[in-house]
């Protein structure tokens, strides 16, 4: 059964509730459900880029066996893990000089800075160190390994010091009403994968986000976190780990967390990841025709030092991280995978909703999807008017 109780809603919580939610969250990791795990603290699983890396531009066979560990963990364990050193320093540093750079003025000297939509101010700031920072096949792997492909991402930045308010322990994802059926309660922390990456160091001082393990698994979760007797046993019981520039945390949505207050003078930024399958809401809007047009000439660059893109998307196995080695053009060749996480993580890889009617009466063709257009464009070499114009009458096909 998906849910512990054949009544509708969640209704109210009783004492066995809070029971079986200690009982939950009482559950120590069995090692043998992340066997690929580099070591597990405070019951959170934590994964070194340098394994893991090398996995996500393998074999079929490879990626599906760390897809699974993922999900399992994120699913049957604890619903977080980290990936230390999952973004190059550089990288990481450089977006945040970005972040810098595209905060309004009036809110430079506040102590939270919050950039929703930093995705899209990113790409037009700095195409090239987007690129860097959307092609890591990690964020890509673990998203398909959670949502499926067809994922959408959208990122806010966040920044914080001392004078920030706290926030409370609470799950992610909309934050569900009790009228909703506890079934979409439960369903929609499968539909959405939160991550964060730290662009700033993370020591334990400075607060970085604690979580409650294995607190995904309670049902009734979305009314529990805002209950002052849950609160109380979460919060001594929270785990907390440090963390370096560039690494990450992935969750599901539903598993209890906390960013701490740093009581520094000085930020501690990350890069704050909403990921949501084709078949949920996203929180935040983008403007996926921009961001495309925006990073064109970077993808254009890297596809064509990269022939195995073509033969990739050309196979009928396009995930696939062995179909299509690179090769030929040294340091200047990006991998397939890397082209292809860029473009999932920017472009709309979903063909819905669209106009049936223009489709069946004006026998407009609305089948294939931005991203689709995006990838023939490569393959075939387009130039860029050509895939602008393409591009805007795809757009035009989908509005009613
Ligand atoms: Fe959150």
């Amino acid at each position: 059964m998906l849910v512990p109780t054949d009544t509708r809603t969640a209704g109210e919580l009783s004492p066995e509730d809070l029971e079986e939610f200690k009982r939950l969250c009482g559950q120590n990791l069995d090692p043998s459900l992340v066997p690929t795990a580099h070591q597990i603290e405070q019951n959170i699983p934590i994964y070194l880029a340098e394994d893991v890396g090398p996995l996500a531009l393998s074999s079929k066979a490879d990626r599906q066996r760390l897809m699974d560990e993922f999900y399992r963990c994120l699913l049957h364990g604890p619903g977080v893990f980290a990936i230390k050193g999952l973004m190059a320093r550089a990288v990481a540093e450089r977006a945040d000089e970005v972040a810098q750079k595209v905060t309004p003025d009036e809110f430079r000297s506040q102590p939270q800075r919050r950039l929703f939509g930093f995705g899209e101010k990113h790409v037009c700031e700095d195409p090239e160190n987007y690129a860097e920072y959307y092609s890591n096949p990690l964020i890509a792997l673990v998203s398909e390994a959670w949502l499926g492909p067809a994922y959408q991402v959208t990122t806010s930045y966040n920044s914080i010091k001392r004078g920030a308010p706290e926030q409370a322990i609470h799950r992610d994802y909309h934050g569900l009403k009790p009228d909703y059926p506890l079934t979409t309660q439960v369903i929609s922390q499968m539909l959405t994968l939160q991550c964060a990456i730290a662009h700033t160091p993370q020591p334990l001082e400075k607060g970085p986000t604690r979580f409650m393990p294995f607190s995904n698994h309670f049902a009734k979760g979305y009314i529990a976190v805002k209950s002052a007797e849950y609160y109380e046993w979460v919060s001594p019981r929270m785990s907390q780990m440090p963390l370096e520039v560039g690494d990450a945390v992935f969750f599901n949505p539903a598993t209890f967390h906390q960013p701490g207050v740093n009581p520094a003078d000085e930020h501690r930024s990350m890069n704050l990841f909403q990921i949501n399958s084709c078949m949920s809401r996203a929180m935040e809007s983008k403007n996926t025709l921009k961001m495309t047009k925006a990073l064109w000439p970077v993808l254009q660059k890297w596809a064509a030092y990269c022939p195995g893109f073509a033969v990739l998307v050309k196979s009928s196995d396009r995930l696939n991280g062995s179909v299509s080695n690179h090769n030929g053009h040294g340091g200047s060749c990006r991998h397939p995978l890397e082209i292809e996480a860029l473009i999932a993580a920017t472009s709309e890889g979903y063909n819905f909703p669209r106009s049936f009617w223009k489709q069946t009466w004006e026998g407009k063709d609305a089948s294939q999807t931005e991203a689709d257009i995006v990838r023939r464009a490569l393959v075939e070499g387009w130039d860029q008017d050509r895939l602008f114009l393409a591009l805007d009458e795809h757009h035009e096909l989908r509005r009613p």
